[in-house]
């Protein structure tokens, strides 16, 4: 087969390694990827892996390039060509995709539509409202106590949610996105949640349109600093299984979201097939969604894809074409661990164009593997090129051994500004 993977992150650069490792994979390319995609080889034939320089959002030329290359396969990443109906439009012209349509995108590209369908199917979430009105949004607010989440309903790089915990805050925070209109039009409404505590873990839950099968929980790290302190960033670290569910407790606590969800999705005619990506908090009253995303978390699909032992090709195709329950996923017993390098700065302003050192240190290691995600060639050197530079994964057989190989690994990568957290995973042991 041949395969096109749209988007240029570590997400992208993990899928590109596992599909690379199947046999049913003829040719891969990635549109627009980046400097570690260009050096991943297929396993089947030792094909080198073409990178277009197509932008994910460029649906046209996207489209242009599937066709004129005959893509059997074609594999969305990120959420905004999904937001922006990439799905609908390969469909329309006959070409094979994976990820949900546009209407289906709206998990997370609304998440107004989200709150909504969440309320009018029971699934368990926060008490929440949705605002137009900087007003009524601030008085709903202050029942609250001013203890909120105040959230840009449309798509904003990971950005559009401040908390908040006293009524100065909240109005701070409804101005910035209502009236200020910080984030565009991605602000025009505003989701109002109560401010919940407990462990927050995600989950991903593969979906064919009818039926939807969990992976294993896994644990992101947003804040940019040790002990979750700092700016939220897109996610410093995952690690997979995270150990605050067992396996009995996370078949309930999925059931308790998906069997609502595909129950809601059936009676409302939303065909969802691709990957259902709920934050979860686990509070006192049990498990309650934060959000839905539709697509692979990053970094979690770092962790789950070193675990994955099934052929990604049949996973991917099982979803798209409606025959899920006749795959089983099977897991590694394994644990993975991906430590995020940042650019020093992130996720404020940072420089880009630094030189990498130590990549082939690392490519010699045993169970690790460094996904690349903001980095470029230049002059014939690896250089970083983004905020998240690099996902230094590795997986042994419990979270301490992954833990201490991923830090070994990402200690001998050196760059200028180079930053990291040091407790990826720490909550788990
Ligand atoms: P979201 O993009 O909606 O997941 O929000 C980003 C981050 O804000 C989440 O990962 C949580 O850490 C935090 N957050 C979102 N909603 C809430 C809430 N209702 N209560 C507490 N924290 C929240
Ligand atoms: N891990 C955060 C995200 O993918 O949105």
């Amino acid at each position: 087969m041949k395969i096109l993977v749209i988007g240029s992150g570590g997400r992208e650069h993990a899928l590109v390694w596992k599909l690379g490792r199947s046999p049913h994979v003829s040719s891969l390319a990635c549109a627009p990827g980046n400097a570690g995609i260009a050096q991943e080889r297929l396993r089947s034939n030792g094909a080198a892996v073409g990178c277009v320089p197509i932008p994910a959002e460029d649906l046209r030329q996207l489209l242009d390039y599937a066709r004129s290359q005959k893509i059997d396969l074609t594999v969305v990443g990120p959420d905004n060509p999904l937001a922006l109906g990439i799905v609908d439009l390969f469909q329309k012209h006959g070409l094979p995709i994976w990820g949900p349509n546009q209407r289906a995108a709206q998990f997370e590209s609304s998440k107004a539509f989200s709150q909504d369908f969440m309320e009018r199917h029971g699934i368990p979430t926060a008490r929440a409202g949705t605002f137009q009105n900087p007003e009524t949004a601030k008085e709903f607010a202050r029942s609250l106590g001013g203890r909120c989440a105040v959230k840009a309903d449309g798509l904003a790089l990971g950005k559009g949610v401040l908390l908040a915990t006293d009524p100065a805050e909240s109005d701070a925070a409804i101005d910035e996105i209502l009236v200020r209109q910080t984030f565009g039009a991605a602000g025009r409404r505003v989701v109002i949640q109560e401010l919940l505590t407990g462990m927050e873990i995600s989950l991903h839950a593969l979906c064919d349109g009818a039926t939807g099968q969990w992976f294993p929980a896994s644990q992101d790290h947003k804040r940019a600093l040790d002990g979750d302190q700092g700016l939220n960033t897109g996610g410093m670290g995952t690690y997979s299984p995270a150990p605050f569910l067992s396996d009995a407790e996370l078949a309930s606590v999925g059931a308790s979201i998906l069997t609502p969800w595909l129950k809601g999705c059936a009676q409302e005619g939303i065909d969802f097939r691709g990957i259902l990506y709920p934050g979860v908090m686990l509070t006192e009253q049990g498990p309650k969604v934060l959000e839905f995303n539709a697509r692979f978390g990053d970094p979690e699909t770092q962790v789950y894809l070193t675990r994955m032992e099934n052929d990604l090709v049949e996973v991917l195709e099982a979803s798209r074409r409606g025959t899920l329950p006749q795959v089983q996923l099977k897991w590694s017993p394994q644990a993975s661990v991906c430590v995020v390098l940042a650019s020093g700065g992130y996720p404020g302003a940072y420089a880009k164009g630094k030189p990498i050192d130590g990549l082939p240190e690392c490519d010699a290691m045993e169970h690790v593997k460094v996904f690349h995600a903001g980095t470029a060639m230049s002059e014939g050197r690896v250089v970083t090129n983004g905020g998240r530079v690099l996902g230094v994964t590795a997986w042994g057989r419990d979270l301490q051994t992954a833990r201490d190989l991923a830090y070994a690994a990402a200690d001998r990568i050196r760059f200028e500004g180079k930053h990291c957290r040091r407790d990826i995973a720490a909550k788990a042991l």
